[in-house]
């Protein structure tokens, strides 16, 4: 089976009244006694919506086609029962130890050529057809059982799909790449070109002799290697899809999804490409305890997925109500930080607030998570918040369906640009591909701006400002497209890495930053990595710049643009920074250092400025402030994250206080408001 050219998408069909709540639900790890308790607890935090089935197939099929649907059947009558909606999973992101006894092969082969043992999650090579028969057998089964019953509102294929398989160097994986390679690359002859096998003389002589990017003792090939990532994203699309066909002759009517895990990027697979086949989006978010600023890394992955598709609202499928169990030293959530959480996702977009998971494992690999419903049981605090935002999410239940108002700034991301950047041997190793756009996305952000992260081949002609940071790979007509962008009157900003090489990986020779360097009217000539812990300064003339900056500078001839910046100390003094150039009706601006957060902020100031953009929303220290639309009414989401009371001179009506503010409201520490607001003529839904 091969990806089609044109997804086909069902209609967005919400498949309840108002925001979705609640989580997974695995009622297999407990005695039927607790599947009551645990309808009467989810009645009283409100739930209205569980994901269930994640991995019961050991439970269901208890051996070689032997079926027991009888826990199953009582739940799904229960849940039913309750008034409350299931989003019924397919249990392939677990299978049982008696496929994986009978039939190892389906287990994944790291790199090295370790063949995993059974147990694992998402124990599966997707390029296995033994796997998909068992795979499709059981998908059949548990759709053609579950399909009309009424409490089924949508459908979740598997879970994370590549979160435990992303890879898979096996023979079958092989042979399934060398006929997606054929594919792609139609003869030999062309893929030789395209990866550059001249050098080191690795010339192919038939596809018959590609293996995938086994381990060696020195560099992989690099344009190899990120046709192995492109082909591993299309291995496990191929399964979603055949899981996803096959539910629809079922289940014509649902909507289908699959949980993302659209973080800072670049993600296992490449979600921007699978977006078009989904039903609706749907992402597992979790926060970082290393993070300093968890709230922007939050808000970063939902501006993500938001820029997947801003056309419609998605989903946060999971995330968690306080520590999770697989970071070095797990945090717990501060009180209403649970609340916070949620809310931040559901302002930028998301119609659900679900969680991993209900109640907290006593045993098994998750045991240490945290759950909706913890260890301690209700007398807990997490259990109360989980009934607090319950009551929450209710009173706020008419943002369903609203879209966040319209962004004028763009952030290009691109999962391929970060994969290449990763693949062979680079100027610098210690870069993460994504340290650009969340730096950028971080000045906007604390400005109060909203700004869509978006593919780099989304239609630019809405937005004001386009950032292109870090964007190592790009395409002829991308690049185009950011430059049509600037002609238009866009101000675009690309930093250094950006447009280095083709989609083949090869370098775009003739000066950098290659792809952007005739819309920038610059010329790079060489890198110039700052060696850690060093840094350079950079001076302007008149503009009051005084900068620095670190990792990373180039020597660059601003040929036909003009300097704002000038390189003052390190290996660079004396040359061009920071070049700019009026192109069309708009501005191109270049930066070839990774200036401090200090000199972003300031940078971002000067692009909004020059673009007459303007924060639509109170700014304040600590207070994070956005807007959905919706046809009569917007709503004003107010977090506040800081650890003083904030007040903003703004009138709506509270939905969570109940209370008309005609001029003003008082935002306490820590907690959350969202404002009913009369739509003011004009304003653009998207
Ligand atoms: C992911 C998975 C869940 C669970 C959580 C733990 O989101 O989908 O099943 O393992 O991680 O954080």
């Amino acid at each position: 089976m091969s990806i089609p050219a044109v997804p086909t998408r069902r209609p967005f069909v919400w498949p309840i009244r108002g925001l979705a709540y609640g989580g997974d639900y695995n009622p297999e790890q407990w005695a039927p006694e607790v599947w009551r308790d645990d309808i009467r607890l989810m009645r009283e935090a409100g739930v209205t919506m569980i994901t269930l089935g994640v991995f019961s197939w050991g439970s269901i099929e208890t051996a070689d086609g032997s079926y027991d649907f009888s826990a199953l059947d009582e739940v799904v009558g229960l849940l039913y029962e309750a008034g409350i909606a299931i989003d019924l999973a397919t249990p392939t992101a677990s299978p049982p130890i008696w496929l994986q006894q009978k039939h190892p092969e389906i287990v994944p082969t790291s790199r090295e050529g370790v063949h995993y043992s059974q147990g694992g999650r998402l124990g599966w090579c997707p390029s296995s057809p033994v796997w998909r028969e068992y795979a499709m057998r059981i998908v059949d089964v548990i759709a053609e059982r579950y399909a009309q019953h009424p409490a089924v509102r949508m459908w979740h294929v598997s879970n994370e799909l590549g979160g435990g398989n992303r890879h898979c160097y096996c023979d079958a994986s092989a042979a399934h790449f060398r006929r997606w390679l054929t594919e792609r690359h139609g003869t030999i002859d062309r893929l030789n070109q395209a990866w550059g096998t001249a050098f080191w003389g690795h010339r192919y002589g038939s596809f018959a002799e590609i293996l995938p990017p086994r381990d060696s003792e020195s560099a992989p090939n690099p344009a190899l290697v990120l046709d192995f990532d492109r082909f591993s994203s299309d291995a496990l699309l191929e399964h979603f899809l055949a899981e996803r066909d096959l539910i629809r002759l079922h289940s014509p009517e649902h909507m289908i999804t699959t949980n993302f895990m659209v973080a800072q990027g670049p993600d296992v697979v490449d979600y921007a490409r699978w977006a078009p086949h989904m039903d609706v989006l749907a992402n597992d978010h979790y926060s970082l305890a290393a993070d300093p600023q968890r709230e922007q890394e939050l808000a970063f992955s939902a501006d993500r997925m938001r820029g997947l598709d801003t056309g419609r609202p998605w989903m946060l499928m999971e995330h968690s109500t306080s520590a999770v169990n697989w970071q070095s030293v797990n945090r717990s959530k501060d009180p209403g930080e649970l609340v916070r959480n949620s809310l931040a996702h559901v302002a930028r977009g998301s119609d659900s607030v679900m969680f991993f998971q209900w109640r907290a494992s006593t045993a098994g690999a998750e045991q240490f998570h945290s759950a909706m419903v913890p260890h301690a049981g209700e007398r807990s605090k997490v259990f109360r918040e989980v009934c607090e935002l319950g009551g929450i999410l209710a009173a706020i239940g008419e943002v369903a369906g609203s879209l966040v108002e319209a962004a004028r700034v763009a952030i290009l991301v691109d999962d391929e640009a970060g994969w290449a950047w990763r693949s062979g041997e680079k100027p610098h190793h210690d870069l993460p591909p994504s340290h650009a756009a969340r730096e950028y996305h971080r000045a906007l952000f604390n400005r109060g701006i909203l700004s869509d992260v978006v593919p780099p081949w989304t239609d630019l002609s809405r937005y004001d400002i386009v950032i292109v940071p870090a964007l190592f790979l790009v395409s002829d007509a991308d690049a185009r497209s950011v430059a049509a962008a600037a002609a238009r009157g866009a101000v675009v900003l690309v930093t250094y890495l950006s447009g280095i090489v083709d989609e083949t990986n090869r370098v775009r020779a003739g000066g950098y930053p290659g792809a952007f360097r005739d819309m920038l009217g610059v010329f790079g000539e060489e890198f110039f990595t700052v060696q850690d812990g060093e840094t350079v300064t950079l001076r302007g003339d008149g503009e009051g710049i005084s900068w620095r900056a670190n990792t990373w500078s180039e020597k660059v001839h601003a040929d036909e643009s003009e300097t704002v910046a000038w390189y003052e100390t390190g290996q660079l003094a004396g040359s061009s920074a920071i070049t700019r150039r009026e192109v069309g009706d708009g501005q191109a601006w270049y930066v070839s250092t990774r200036l401090d957060q200090d000199g972003i902020d300031e940078l971002v100031g000067r692009l909004l400025n020059a673009a007459g953009v303007h924060a639509s929303v109170p700014v304040a220290p600590g207070l994070e402030a956005v807007r959905r639309v919706a046809d009569t009414h917007s709503y004003l989401f107010l977090l506040n994250h800081s650890a003083a009371s904030i007040t903003v001179e703004l009138g709506g009506f509270d939905l969570l206080g109940g209370e008309e503010h005609p001029h003003s409201v008082t935002i306490a520490a820590g907690a959350v408001r969202v404002l009913r607001e009369s739509r003011r003529s004009g304003e653009a839904l998207r």
